[in-house]
C-alpha cells in the first residue's frame, strides 16, 4: 500500500525524518500497524482514555490514515513514529492551531520506557515545531497524577503554568489537567537558566501575610475594626510577589492607616492552616513598638477597608478577634519563661 505522507502534497513539504543519535522520528507507514498496536498497554489506554489496551488493527490503520491526511492538510497534525535502534518504541505528535500554538502529546511503549526516550523524542519534536513549523508556543496537558508525563514535559523544557479545572472528560467525569508550555524564546532546558525556570515554575508557592504588633503605654494592642469581616485584626496584609514581609507590613500600614511605622524586630512566625476556603499561609508578626494613645484618632483610615482603630486588652481581643489571634496574642504577651524570643507558632499556639 502507498504511504501518502511520503509523496509531497501541493504546498506541503514531505514529512521529514528527525534524528538524535540512535533515536529517530519518522513518518508513519502502514507497515507499522501490528508493531504499534500490539505494544500499547493499560497505561496508555488509561491516560489517553482509550476503551481498550490493545487497539484493533483496523483502528490503528485508520489512525495512520488520519495522520497522513492531517499532515497533507497543511500539517494540521504531525505525528511521528519514535524509533530506537530500528525498533518501534512509541509516538509523538504536534497538533497545530491557527495561532502559532502547537499541542503536543507523547507515548513510549512499555519495554522502551525509563531510558530517556520520551525526553529525547519530545525535545526533537519541539525543535521541529519551532523550526520547521515556525510555532511560537508549544503546550501540553497532563493529569496531576501522571507523574511520568509531567516529568517528561519538564525535561523537555515545558513550564508548569497552572491547573485547568474540568478541562476534559476522562473516566466518567470532567477532570483537572496541568497546563505546561514552552515558548520559542525560552532558554534551552539544558542551560542553567532554562533548567531553573522549569523547576521554579513547578515549585509550591505559599501565601505570606505580614502584620504588626503595636502597643500603647498601657499595654493595649492596636487592632483594626474592618469593613469586610466581623473579626478585628492586627494591622498589615498580604505580602506581594517579590516583596519582603517587613516591607509589606510598613506599606500596608501606610496605605490603610496613613501612618509611617518602623519595624523593631520579628515577634513571631505563625503558620495558619487552611480555613474557610482560604489556603494555608505563613503569618509574620513584627514588633511595631509603643505608640501614642492618640494614634487611633489621628490615623487617616482607608475607608473601604478600615472602620476604626482600637487599643485592646487581651480580654477585648478575645471578644472581637478570631480565636487564633487571641491564642497568639496571649502567647506573645505572656511568653512562658523558657520561650522568650521570636516565637514559632502553628494556628496561634506552640506546636505540640
Ligand atoms: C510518559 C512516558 C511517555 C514517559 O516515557 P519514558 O521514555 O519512560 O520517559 P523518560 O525515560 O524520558 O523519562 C522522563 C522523566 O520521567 C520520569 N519518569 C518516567 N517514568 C516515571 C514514572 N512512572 N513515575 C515518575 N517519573 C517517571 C523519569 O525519571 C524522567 O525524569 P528524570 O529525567 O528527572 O529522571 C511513558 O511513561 C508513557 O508512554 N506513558 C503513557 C502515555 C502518557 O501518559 N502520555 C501522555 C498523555 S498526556
Amino acid at each position: 500500500m502507498s504511504d501518502p505522507a511520503t509523496s509531497p502534497q501541493p504546498g506541503v513539504p514531505p514529512q521529514p525524518t528527525l534524528r538524535d543519535g540512535d533515536l529517530v522520528l519518522r513518518p508513519w507507514s502502514f507497515d507499522d500497524v501490528e508493531a504499534a498496536r500490539l505494544q500499547h498497554d493499560d497505561e496508555i489506554a488509561h491516560w489517553f482514555g482509550f476503551p481498550e489496551a490493545i487497539p484493533p488493527a483496523e483502528k490503528q490503520r485508520k489512525a495512520i490514515e488520519r495522520w497522513h491526511a492531517d499532515y497533507a492538510d497543511g500539517r494540521k497534525v504531525v505525528s511521528f513514529v519514535v524509533e530506537h535502534r530500528r525498533n518501534l518504541a512509541g509516538t509523538v505528535e504536534v497538533k497545530q492551531r491557527p495561532d502559532e500554538v502547537g499541542e503536543l502529546s507523547w507515548a513510549i511503549f512499555p519495554r522502551h520506557r525509563g531510558q530517556g526516550l520520551a525526553t529525547r523524542a519530545v525535545r526533537l519534536l519541539i525543535d521541529y515545531s519551532f523550526g520547521e513549523l515556525g510555532l511560537s508556543r508549544v503546550q501540553a496537558y497532563a493529569e496531576p497524577q501522571n507523574l511520568a508525563s509531567l516529568r517528561t514535559a519538564g525535561r523537555a523544557g515545558l513550564r508548569r503554568e497552572g491547573i485547568v479545572r474540568g478541562r476534559e472528560e476522562a473516566r466518567g467525569e470532567r477532570r483537572p489537567y496541568v497546563q505546561l508550555a514552552r515558548l520559542a524564546t525560552d532558554p534551552e532546558p539544558t542551560s542553567p537558566l532554562g533548567f531553573r525556570a522549569v523547576l521554579n515554575a513547578g515549585l509550591p508557592t505559599k501565601r505570606v501575610i505580614a502584620q504588626g504588633l503595636g502597643r500603647n503605654s498601657a499595654g493595649g494592642v492596636l487592632l483594626c475594626e474592618l469593613t469586610y469581616k466581623r473579626e478585628w485584626d492586627l494591622p498589615g496584609g498580604v505580602v506581594d510577589p517579590h516583596e519582603s514581609p517587613a516591607h509589606a507590613v510598613v506599606r500596608e500600614i501606610r496605605e490603610e492607616l496613613g501612618v509611617d511605622m518602623t519595624v523593631a524586630g520579628l515577634t513571631a512566625v505563625n503558620w495558619l492552616p487552611a480555613w474557610r476556603g482560604w489556603d494555608d499561609a505563613c503569618l509574620f508578626v513584627f514588633d511595631l513598638g509603643v505608640h501614642d494613645d492618640g494614634l487611633v484618632q489621628t490615623a487617616t483610615l482607608e475607608p473601604r477597608e478600615i472602620r476604626a482603630l482600637h487599643w485592646c486588652s487581651l480580654e477585648q481581643v478575645g471578644e472581637h478577634g478570631a480565636a487564633y489571634l487571641t491564642r497568639m496574642l496571649t502567647r506573645l504577651l505572656h511568653p512562658p519563661a523558657a520561650r522568650i524570643g521570636t516565637a514559632y507558632l502553628e494556628d496561634g499556639a506552640d506546636p505540640t
